[in-house]
């Protein structure tokens, strides 16, 4: 067969000989290498041309070249644009237009308007020589941005650029990080460089880079953004004033300001530069289960079984890497998980109104299989710079990876997801989980030339073959124990591993792209493996938390690998999760093309909400990462642009405990991804119904989180219609109040639910802050004047959690909860009136049909709370049988609360007298 003919070449040419890269000593940034850079002259400016609508000029290079880190550049152009009245774009790039810019199909770039500079909330300064520049409020003359602070270095693989701050700044952002939500301001470096962080390291780089800080001050908040995908430190600091310091390893200086004043404009203004979040369908909304290490179909079956038994409501069962045949992706176990088994679970599940996901992982076993054949035949995987496909390693064993930049990765990717989770003979799946996308490249340490003696012991052993152990009440025939009287399944398991070859031949190996100048392919002659400046790239997977990872190709694939369009691994390395992820929804809407996809993915860069949701990898079951859950999520909804955030319930590594998985099911349920999931044996098992008190606590949570969801899902869909954050930090709405700048273990689900769960172990008790304004706990509906101080919330038993109502936010809720989304919307609905200070509330409720891309009708409306008076206005083009039967008005006048039985279709403007 040609496949086969065609295997022989590729792994001929992919053979196993290689040349160990000899190793070198990196430099780390040390006083030498510091006093080194305090020659570098900087630049002058000339030539500036100035328009109504921004800048341009030349920058030449002010003085004898300091190549410390590369070699200096000596021109460059200066482009500085009002793109709107609240955004100012500076960018600083080589003349030459050699260097390396993250590409537009990655990052599209906002829509390029401009505005009059008179009309801009945000000024542009400079000085000519050295040159620097400063970008100021324009009616304050407040500035935000100075980056005279030191000179600034553009060489061929550094570039540093730092600004002035006030003293100890109100700064956030900055990526994926588990440090405090309020970064530290003295020593402190946040490192971006895609790993797979097993064990989410404090002080490390994790897998989401997000270059984008906002700095809150009592006058304003404002945000800055610099597009640039390069391995990064940014250094924040007292040293010598204040100041936060860009070092990037190549790239350019593009810098987008946003004006803010309030930290949800600067939100919402990063959503324009970022593009607005995907809308996830409703029943993302629901309770998910997953664990690494379920045996078999049968045992995944009997999770979902013991989960009705146990009454938790159950939407959506997932499958790690165990269904995979030997762990290579687009592979089905043929004796544990059998097509014919697993299309009847899924059935199963899709009959109970629940649904199914597997992780699919972009590593590609290299082995005699289709999925890896295709790629060839596709030549999709990543290469070295003789033609032979690169190895590295992965679950799998050797492995080889896509090339999210080759011309045919689209159709190789598409192809696999038609054929392989086909509706009608593959897996029915519902939604996508895509991990190990930094990439991972785990136990091969580079230079990773002998891949085939790192993959000793992958893929590990799997656990022994056995027939369904015991009964499962209403299950198909295939998931009973042998010796039941019933009708099995014929299907041949052998068929499954089988799939035919998809798609036409390609018919030779067609060239790199030929390298031609100016068109931002990454300067030549670089050193792409061991550039001379060392970002902190911190080693996860290892007992030593903090020690140093070294070099970055270190556990990920080689940076000198050129993809086939010409760009280097060196600079596009931050991008791959990211690209995985747009390419994956792609794959998901060729197979259900009127379907919002749902896909959750382990590594982004900037924009990557736009396509997915994220989770936040490898945790632990310790309280240390239950604490750091709503600081990390919080960066994602609040700042990054990808609201549907959660990380793994009860922990993923090491043993959870009752009292930890109880609290944390109870946390999970008011993040916006709410899945328990954890690592394989000798792990214990923590599925919620393992201990009684663990199952009424996610019972209760999930309660309330259902009846919540269309307040969750009104808000989420406000997100990507606006970028209005889907939760909230206590500043975001006090942001005066001083108080709040620094918190993250209490949060805002929405704008009007304050949740401040207990955070200690053995604890029965929460000290929270309250602001100064008029709150309602949320269990009793008792009235708290908040005084800008804390309170102590005591007798909070492990199936309690503290949540408050915020005077003025009317929520509406379901009357009741149930056991599956589909059952939930048809619940009708009540609204709770909390009323603010000035008596009245405000509200918002979105409908529709949950699942569509394309909404053919959607009702939309605004409710309207005051003097007794409840005024209902909006659009109403979803069709529902569901009615608002109650209303509850609370804290308004003297009786505490007054409730009302109404019976209002959602048809059309009402009001209502309370
Ligand atoms: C390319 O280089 C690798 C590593 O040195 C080697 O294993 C492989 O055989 C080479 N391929 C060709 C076609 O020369
Ligand atoms: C410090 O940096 C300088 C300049 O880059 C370099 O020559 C020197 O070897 C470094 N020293 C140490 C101890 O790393
Ligand atoms: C942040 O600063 C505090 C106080 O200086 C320090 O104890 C802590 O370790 C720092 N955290 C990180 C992640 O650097
Ligand atoms: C399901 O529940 C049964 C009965 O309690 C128990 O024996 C079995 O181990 C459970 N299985 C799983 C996978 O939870
Ligand atoms: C790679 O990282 C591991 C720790 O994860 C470390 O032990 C090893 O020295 C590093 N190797 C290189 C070449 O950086
Ligand atoms: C978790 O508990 C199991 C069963 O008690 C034990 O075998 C395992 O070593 C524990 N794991 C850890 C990391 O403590
Ligand atoms: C909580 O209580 C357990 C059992 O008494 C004890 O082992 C543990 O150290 C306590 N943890 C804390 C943080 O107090």
């Amino acid at each position: 067969m040609v496949q086969s003919q065609l295997l022989a070449f590729a792994l001929l040419s992919a053979g196993f000989v290689s040349a160990a890269i000899p190793s070198r000593d990196v430099q780390v940034a040390n006083s030498s290498s510091s006093s080194a850079l305090a020659k570098c002259p900087g630049y002058k400016a000339s030539k500036v041309k100035t328009t109504a609508t921004g800048l341009t000029a030349e920058l030449t290079l002010a003085g004898k070249p300091c190549n410390v880190y590369g070699t200096d550049l000596k021109e460059l152009v200066l482009q500085v644009t009002y793109e709107t009245d609240n955004r100012l774009h500076v960018k600083i790039q080589d003349k030459a237009n050699d260097v390396y810019q993250v590409p537009e199909s990655v990052f599209p770039r906002p829509k390029s308007a401009r505005v009059n500079s008179k009309k801009s909330a945000l000024k542009f300064n400079y000085k000519l020589n050295p040159f620097s520049f400063s970008v100021s409020r324009s009616k304050t003359g407040e500035v935000l941005f100075d980056s005279s602070a030191a000179p600034m270095v553009f060489e061929s693989q550094y570039l540093r650029l730092r600004t002035k701050l006030p003293n100890n700044p109100n700064l956030y952002g900055l990526g994926e990080h588990s440090d405090p939500f309020r970064l530290n301001t003295t020593n402190y470096i946040r490192t971006l460089w895609s790993q797979d962080s097993y064990g989410t390291p404090n002080g490390a780089n994790l897998y989401g880079n997000h270059p984008v800080y906002f700095e809150h001050r009592k006058t304003g908040t404002h945000g800055v953004f610099l597009l640039n995908s390069n391995g990064m430190d940014v250094k924040i600091d007292k040293a010598g004033g204040q100041f936060l310091e860009y070092n990037t390893l190549g790239g350019v200086f593009d810098f987008y300001f946003m004006a803010g004043p309030s930290p949800i404009d600067v939100s919402q203004q990063y959503s324009e530069i970022s593009g607005l979040p995907a809308m996830m369908p409703y029943w993302g909304l629901g309770f998910h289960q997953c664990r690494y290490g379920y045996r078999d179909a049968f045992e995944v079956a009997e999770v979902v079984h013991n989960y009705s038994v146990a009454g938790i409501p159950l939407e959506t069962m997932w499958t790690d890497i165990d269904y995979m045949d030997r762990r290579r992706v687009f592979s089905l176990d043929p004796q544990r998980f059998p097509l014919h088994m697993v299309r009847q679970l899924v059935d199963k599940l899709h009959s109970n109104d629940q649904h199914y996901i597997v992780m699919v992982d972009p590593a590609v076993a290299y082995a005699e299989y289709p999925a890896f054949e295709e790629g060839i035949k596709d030549d999709i995987f990543m290469k070295r710079s003789n033609g032979s496909v690169w190895k590295g390693v992965v679950w799998a064993g050797v492995s080889v990876f896509p090339d999210w930049f080759a011309k045919n990765v689209e159709k190789y990717w598409i192809g696999q997801f038609l054929s392989f989770f086909s509706d009608s003979t593959g897996i029915q799946l519902d939604a996508l989980w895509i991990d190990m996308n930094e990439p991972s490249n785990f136990p091969c340490n580079f230079p990773c030339d002998n891949p085939e003696a790192a993959a000793v012991g992958f893929p590990p052993e799997p656990p022994p073959v056995r027939t369904p152990p015991r009964p499962l009440p209403g299950w198909p025939c295939d998931f009973q124990p042998v010796g039941t009287a019933c009708k099995r399944s014929v299907l041949d398991a052998s068929e499954t591993t089988d799939l035919e070859v998809r798609g036409p031949l390609r018919s030779k190996h067609e060239p790199l792209v030929a390298r031609a100048s100016g068109q931002q392919l990454g300067l030549p002659g670089r050193d792409l493996l061991y550039p001379k400046y060392a970002i902190h790239n911190k080693a996860a997977y290892q007992d030593s938390w903090n020690a140093e990872q070294g070099g970055i190709s270190n556990k990920t694939v080689n940076t000198d690998l050129i993809h086939e369009n010409g760009l280097a691994e060196y600079d596009v390395h931050n991008l791959y999760g990211t690209m995985m992820s747009a390419l994956s929804r792609k794959a998901m809407l060729a197979r259900r093309p009127t379907l919002r996809p749902l896909i959750i993915t382990r590594s982004t860069f900037a924009g990557a909400g736009a396509q997915v949701g994220k989770w936040l990898g490898d945790n632990f079951s310790t309280w240390g990462h239950y604490r750091e859950v709503i600081r990390t999520a919080l960066g994602f909804a609040s700042i990054y642009q990808v609201p549907m955030v959660g990380a793994d319930i009860c922990g993923f590594a090491q043993n959870t405990t009752q009292d930890l998985c109880a609290r944390w099911a109870m946390l999970g349920a008011f993040s916006p991804f709410m899945r328990n999931h954890n690592e394989y044996l000798p792990t214990i098992p923590q599925e919620f119904y393992r201990w009684a008190v663990v199952t009424e606590a996610a019972k209760k949570a999930i309660d309330v989180r259902y009846r919540l969801l269309d307040y969750i899902y009104t808000a989420m869909y406000q997100q990507t219609v606006d970028g209005t954050p889907l939760l909230n930090p206590m500043f975001y709405l006090y942001p005066k109040d001083a108080n709040t700048f620094g918190l993250d273990l209490q949060y805002f689900y929405g704008n009007g639910l304050l949740v401040a769960p207990v955070t200690e172990a053995n604890s029965t008790s929460v000290d929270l802050y309250l602001p100064r304004d008029v709150f309602y706990d949320f269990w009793t509906l008792k009235k708290i004047e908040g005084k800008g101080r804390n309170i102590k919330v005591t007798d909070q038993s492990l199936t309690d959690i503290p949540l408050f109502l915020r005077g003025g936010v009317i929520l509406p809720m379901r009357v009741k909860s149930a056991m599956t989304t589909t059952e939930l919307r048809k619940q009708d609905f009540e609204l709770i009136i909390p009323v603010g200070k000035d008596g009245k509330a405000q509200g918002q409720l979105y409908l529709d049909d949950g699942v569509s891309l394309e909404q053919k009708g959607v009702t939309n409306v605004r409710f309207d709370y005051a003097h007794g008076k409840l005024t209902v206005k909006g659009k109403w083009g979803y069709q529902t049988s569901v009615k608002i039967s109650k209303v509850t008005v609370v804290g308004d006048g003297k009786n505490g609360k007054k409730v009302v039985g109404v019976n209002k279709r959602l048809t059309g403007d009402f009001v209502v007298k309370v």
